[in-house]
């Protein structure tokens, strides 16, 4: 496996969205041998969801994972690798709810966005057998965020209010709630 370079806001990779999965794609050798890349990158990295366009790959794929000594995202529950492709929200709830959001490709940061507290998201797994499955909280709140990197969106266009915008450091001084 291998760890593959994370784009940063400002590559053009990051507001270029992706397309879909053409099927038949994901029985490559050379496929399924880039997802396996994808997740050790996003392991790598501390990350709790990677999207295709953060590797500089237009694809409709993300992958999510959330281990609770996760140290970017401690106290959250844990989450098992989930892969899907074409991922598709289905259905959502009318309530949102604010909360703290970081991204790999936008580092160092911190800001409170609104999301969705569940929803329902159909795709496939990286098999190409079609999931549907009904996300919660912190859950449903990562997959916004991957489904929002597949159409160049980053958290900074949902922050409703940018004085929320943090560094990572003064996040941790005076805002992340102590376990
Ligand atoms: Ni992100």
């Amino acid at each position: 496996m291998a760890i593959l370079k994370i784009a940063r806001l400002g590559h053009p990779a990051i507001r270029a969205g992706a397309k879909p999965l053409s099927a038949g794609e994901w029985s490559s050798p050379a496929f399924q041998k880039f997802l396996d890349d994808l997740v050790e990158t996003m392991r790598d990295a501390d990350g709790v969801g990677m999207a295709a366009p953060q590797v500089h790959i237009p694809q409709q794929l993300v992958a999510i994972e959330v281990n609770s000594q996760n140290p970017r995202y401690p106290g959250h529950p844990e989450i098992p690798l989930t892969i899907l492709l074409n991922p598709q929200i289905v259905s959502h709830s009318s309530e949102c709810e604010e909360d703290w959001e970081g991204c790999l490709s936008v580092p160092d940061f911190r800001g409170r966005v609104p999301r969705w507290t569940s929803l329902k998201v159909r795709g496939l797994d990286r098999h190409g057998t079609p999931v549907e499955l009904t996300a919660n909280g912190f859950f449903a709140r990562v997959i916004q965020h991957e489904l929002d990197h597949l159409n160049g969106k980053v958290f900074l266009d949902r922050l409703p209010d940018l004085s929320t915008l943090t560094y990572l450091l003064e996040y941790q001084q005076y805002w992340m709630k102590k376990p």
